[in-house]
């Protein structure tokens, strides 16, 4: 097993951590010295706050800090990498060309787009490879990415589309169960109530059409039984203008990650 190293050690970072099965020996990078201190006594993982010492150390090295901090990474660990080693960025928007040019030309290059789902185990990891990675390398990532949700193995052409789907889909989802949740409580319910009326009706829903495969228009249909209250429900969502805002909400996300390239 190759020594995994992470550059950051945030949110999404601690989300792809709980996954690893031996953490003992992963190595973490942190500016915030609580934060390292607090992940050390959860998980037994070793930190530093040298970015320099995880690549001298390690052979899979996620990079998890914000867009804004991967130059300045790059710049410190760009002379110590080799070609034996693999970064997995997690970074939105930054194209396997970007981190060639900050992260120099030895080094073998993966590209993830995880969602925020990864931290309840239940994330969507979509990844791409530059084209000198050995399968190996995505091979490995798939596996740690696998304990921690689905994952898939794309073409980078279509990052775009993934980001504005499952990459921004969580705030989608949550928007609609907001929505749900205040028309549960105009029906009168107890806001907690409505609340887990709303979210276990979206996570059953999700659960069952994972685990049966059903295609989806059967399985709205059978719901909507003629003459019944899903139906009469249905007349007011079922109208092309709501397809419309969909999709022109994921192609705003798509455009967006274009220009964040
Ligand atoms: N959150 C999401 O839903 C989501 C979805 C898809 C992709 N992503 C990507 O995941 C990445 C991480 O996001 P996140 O939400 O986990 O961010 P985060 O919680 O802010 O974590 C990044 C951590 O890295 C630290 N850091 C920055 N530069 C460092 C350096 N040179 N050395 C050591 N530590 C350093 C930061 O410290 P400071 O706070 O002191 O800078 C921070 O604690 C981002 O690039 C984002 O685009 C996030």
């Amino acid at each position: 097993m190759k020594k995994i190293g992470f550059f950051g050690a945030g949110k999404m970072a601690e989300g792809i951590l709980s996954a690893i099965p031996s953490k003992k020996g992963v190595l973490m990078a942190e500016k915030v010295a609580e934060r390292a201190a607090e992940l050390k006594a959860k998980y037994g993982v070793k930190t530093t706050d040298d970015v320099k010492d995880v690549a001298k150390k390690a052979q899979l090295l996620f990079l998890a800090v914000r867009p804004q901090d991967v130059a300045s990474v790059a710049d410190e660990v760009r002379d110590i990498l080799t070609s034996d080693q693999t970064i997995v960025s997690i970074v939105a928007g930054k194209t396997l060309a970007r981190l060639r040019e900050a992260f120099g030309r030895k080094v073998r290059l993966i590209r993830v787009m995880p969602n925020l789902a990864l931290r309840a185990n239940a994330g969507m990891c979509a990844i791409t490879s530059a084209p000198r990675t050995p399968k190996e390398d995505v091979e490995a990532v798939e596996a740690i990415l696998g304990g921690a949700g689905a994952t898939v193995v794309l073409k980078e052409r279509d990052f775009d589309a993934v980001t504005a789907l499952s990459g921004s889909g969580p705030a989608y989802f949550a928007y609609m169960e907001e929505a749900m949740v205040e028309g549960g409580i105009a029906l009168g319910l107890k806001p907690a109530v409505a609340r887990l009326l709303a979210e276990q009706t979206m996570y059953g829903t999700a659960k069952f059409l994972r685990e049966s495969g059903m295609p989806l228009r059967p399985f709205i249909e059978g719901v909507c039984t003629k003459g019944g209250t899903t139906a009469a429900g249905m007349k007011f969502l079922d109208v092309p203008s709501f397809k419309k805002t969909v999709a022109a909400t994921l192609k705003a996300a798509a455009d967006r990650s274009r220009e964040l390239a």
